[in-house]
């Protein structure tokens, strides 16, 4: 009863931030995003009689609280079998540990797809993608393949992850400049709560509908400024609202400022390229995958960027057959 999942890591274009059901992870407004080839993880679950307690390994190193998050998480997968046997649970990033950029997407869709799996349960996506949600919001969305759409739904059963356009339908790129890997000190979790209190989060809901109508139709056309254009508002917007919280959230170092400026003047020297950022201090551009070398090139001496990592879209979680133990 050993199963091994790779799922990658994803980016929105259209975020989710705040939670209509803080415990079910039932978001606010639904999202848009698309899986990022070069940032995944690999996790192998097994049940054994031979366990006496269960056991989580990430990245080399056995955490306590990140540990507790995967068993619930492996508590959920119980539940649905019959199953009391104890777990080995061995999981590695193929990006560093401590590089800032969050991982509980892949991680728990790729927990997800090898837990449901080691367990002998036969989940169809849309089922997975639900499992996935409860673990960590985002890693519904890295259950799908390419570029995918969360419904926020009403319940639990009505709020997944679909894919509504395969990897390959565009020639985008995602480069993910990384400016801090120090972990950040308002976590995802308190970000989000904290929007329940914000006075612009009813202008911002209002809008979402009609936002992801319009992303959808810049993607299915290929719209490449209209889309870049969108999807940097939104993220500008995102930190609108985490800079009105209470306390306010900060998550920009100078370094992402000064990335926010060159993307700036890049589009005025006529190169076609659009940012993004999540809740932290790195960033990630976007172009058309004639623009990459260009661009890469242009961002080689810009003080305070410790890595870039070139993606493309991507598949979905997938189960793999090399288990890790
Ligand atoms: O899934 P969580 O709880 O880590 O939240 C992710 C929130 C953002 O990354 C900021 C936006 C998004 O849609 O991924």
């Amino acid at each position: 009863m050993k199963a091994t999942a790779i799922a990658p890591s994803n980016i929105a274009f259209i975020k989710y931030w705040g939670k209509k059901d803080e415990k079910l992870r039932i978001p606010e407004n639904g999202s848009i995003s698309v899986n990022l080839s070069n940032l995944n993880t690999t996790t192998t679950v097994e049940f054994s009689s031979q366990l006496i307690h269960d056991s989580v390994t990430i990245n080399d190193m056995m955490d306590r609280k990140q540990g507790e998050r995967v068993i619930t998480h492996l508590n959920r997968i119980r539940k649905l079998t019959n199953i009391k046997l104890y777990t080995r649970v061995v999981s590695k990033n193929n990006f560093p540990a401590s590089s800032g950029l969050a991982s509980s997407a892949s991680s728990f869709a790729a927990l997800t797809l090898a837990g449901s799996s080691a367990a002998g349960l036969n989940l169809s996506e849309k089922e997975l993608s639900i499992l996935a949600r409860l673990g960590s919001g985002s890693a519904c969305r890295s259950i799908p393949d390419g570029y995918v759409e969360w419904l926020d739904g009403k319940t639990s059963e009505t709020s997944y992850a679909l894919s509504i356009f395969p990897p390959d339908y565009w020639d985008i790129n995602i480069i993910v400049v990384v400016v801090s890997e120090e972990s950040k000190d308002i976590s995802t979790t308190e970000g989000h709560a904290l929007t329940a209190k914000n006075h612009f989060m009813p202008i911002r809901i209002a809008m979402m509908n009609e936002k992801i109508k319009q992303i959808k139709k810049f993607i299915k056309e290929k719209k490449f400024p209209q889309f870049g254009d969108l999807v940097e508002k939104e993220a500008l917007e995102l930190h609108a609202i985490a800079l009105t919280s209470n306390p306010p959230i900060i998550y920009w170092q100078p370094a992402t400022v000064s990335i926010m400026k060159l993307v700036q003047t890049l589009r005025k020297e006529g190169l076609a390229v659009y940012f993004t950022i999540d809740a932290g201090p790195n960033i990630c551009l976007i172009c058309e995958k004639k623009n990459v070398k260009k661009l890469t090139g242009r961002l080689k001496n810009i003080y305070g960027i410790k890595n870039t990592i070139v993606n493309y879209p991507s598949v979905g979680a997938r189960l793999i057959k090399r288990h890790l133990f």
